[in-house]
């Protein structure tokens, strides 16, 4: 199956499903005798399935997420993978920007990223040393393309403001049961200056995988399709929206694979848009900054 892509005026091209690899290796701290053969074995399952974007950061285990993925990937053909790395948002200084990102190549064995994403905004950093030294990357070609996480629209303008290159992505917490970035106004700003919003959590690890809420019930019967796979469909059915899940497990990673190739009628989005019942505690999601 191939995973179809969604294209900036600017060019700038993207599958819209990409996997997340989280808690491979483990959750902030690196696991020690970790078995990474199973997380190995999901990346490739994941590409032998039609994947081909993954997603990452410096911060997942202390860089072990970034090392197993480099292991997974190592003897594929490059040029037909799309790697995401992010730098922590207390390494947003010049150098420290700089020195992160060749730390990420390294750890996963690879020559550039196609995408390197600030992890979390940092006021006590100056966004300017942080975009110049993302345009440093960028020219000497160690990065494709830049873009932030879990910024909020005045901080995405005023990161686009220090720099020529263009911000093509915001990474944000983003679902059915939690609507923050669309209430405050980041979902409209993306959409309307040419900017992907991808959505991260988009099944809220799990608990929008299951039945048992009727407007889902009843779109699952419409459609034929699982819980899962119509959270993530409302979601990439948007316009200028991607989203990235995370599968270890095979059985969800085909599930969720089933969320692509099709398209949610725009009164079924609205629909859930307008009538999904629940929303999660604030507490329980990572704000927008
Ligand atoms: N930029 C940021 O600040 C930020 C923050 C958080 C996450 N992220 C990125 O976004 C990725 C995805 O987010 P996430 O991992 O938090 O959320 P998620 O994809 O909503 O949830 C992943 C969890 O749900 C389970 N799962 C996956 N598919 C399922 C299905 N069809 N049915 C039932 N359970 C299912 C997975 O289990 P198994 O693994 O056992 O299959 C895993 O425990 C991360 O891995 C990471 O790369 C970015």
């Amino acid at each position: 199956m191939n995973i179809p892509t969604k294209k900036l005026n600017n060019g700038f091209e993207i599958p819209v499903l990409g996997f997340g690899t989280w808690f491979m290796g483990g959750s902030f701290e690196r696991e020690t005798n970790y078995d990474e053969n199973n997380d190995i074995e999901a990346i490739k399952k994941t590409i032998a399935m039609g994947g081909s974007r993954f997603d990452t950061a410096e911060m997942y285990a202390q860089g072990y997420s970034e090392e197993i993925l480099g292991k997974a990937l190592k003897d594929y053909n490059r040029s037909k993978l799309f790697v995401t790395s992010k730098v922590s948002s207390a390494n947003l200084g010049y150098d420290d920007v700089i020195a992160a990102c060749k730390k990420s190549l390294a750890r996963l064995q690879m020559s550039y990223l196609d995408l390197y994403l600030i992890h979390a905004p940092n006021p006590d950093i100056l966004i300017e040393e942080t975009m110049r030294a993302f345009d440093y990357l960028k020219n000497r070609g160690l990065i494709k393309n830049i873009g932030v996480c879990n910024f909020n629209v005045e901080r995405l303008k005023e990161a686009q403001s220090k720099t020529k290159n263009k911000i093509v992505l915001n990474q944000v917490h983003y679902n059915l049961l939690f609507r923050e970035p669309a209430l405050k106004g980041v979902v409209d700003y993306c959409q309307n200056n040419d900017i992907f919003i991808e959505a991260w959590r988009p099944i809220q690890q799990g608990s929008l995988a299951k039945k048992g809420i009727d407007i889902i019930d009843k779109l699952c019967d419409k459609y034929s399709k699982a819980p899962s796979q119509i959270a993530l469909n409302w979601l990439i059915s948007q316009k200028n929206i991607v989203t990235i899940t995370k599968a270890s497990n095979l059985k969800h990673l085909e599930e969720n694979l089933g969320s692509v190739g099709w398209n949610m009628g725009e009164e079924d989005i609205n629909f859930l848009l307008n009538d999904y019942p629940i929303q999660l505690d604030r507490s329980n999601a990572v704000q927008l900054k």
